[in-house]
């Protein structure tokens, strides 16, 4: 296993509280997508990538980290590889996580998981950093 940390705001260029990381609208259902947030030395430095998972209105969003070798789970979304509403798998080594709370669901990720970031959905359908339960 790579050297995890295990809150998603460790790591570097972790975005605030508050912060808009997608739009309801913009998500289908079932759908899982890359989504990344540019550096604040955007083109030195890597962005903050995650994930959104959205099940009717409800949305998950995860560090796109795998737990295995800390890389992201895909390069692309085409390359993405999901069960809607069920799981998430990284395409290097095949380690699965269930779509309900990041957690190891098999391959080569036992005993750890994704890196969930607690988010609300506000009445205008903004996806935005919740503060920690
Ligand atoms: S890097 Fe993801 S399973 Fe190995």
């Amino acid at each position: 296993m790579s050297d995890t940390p295990t809150h998603w705001h460790q790591l570097p260029h972790a975005p605030p509280v508050g912060t808009l990381l997608g739009r309801l609208d913009a998500l289908a259902d079932g759908s899982a997508t890359l989504q990344a947030l540019p550096a604040p030395q955007a083109g030195t430095e890597p962005p903050f990538r995650y994930l959104l998972l959205r099940s009717g209105s409800e949305v998950k969003a995860y560090v796109n980290r795998c737990a295995h070798f800390g890389v992201p789970l895909a390069a692309r979304q085409d390359l993405l590889i999901f069960v809607p509403h069920t799981s998430i798998t990284c395409n290097v080594h095949y380690a699965r996580y269930r779509w309900s709370d990041g957690a190891c669901a098999g391959g080569e990720c036992d005993g750890v998981g994704l890196l969930p970031i607690p988010v609300v959905v506000d009445a205008q359908g903004r996806i935005c950093i919740a503060p920690s339960p």
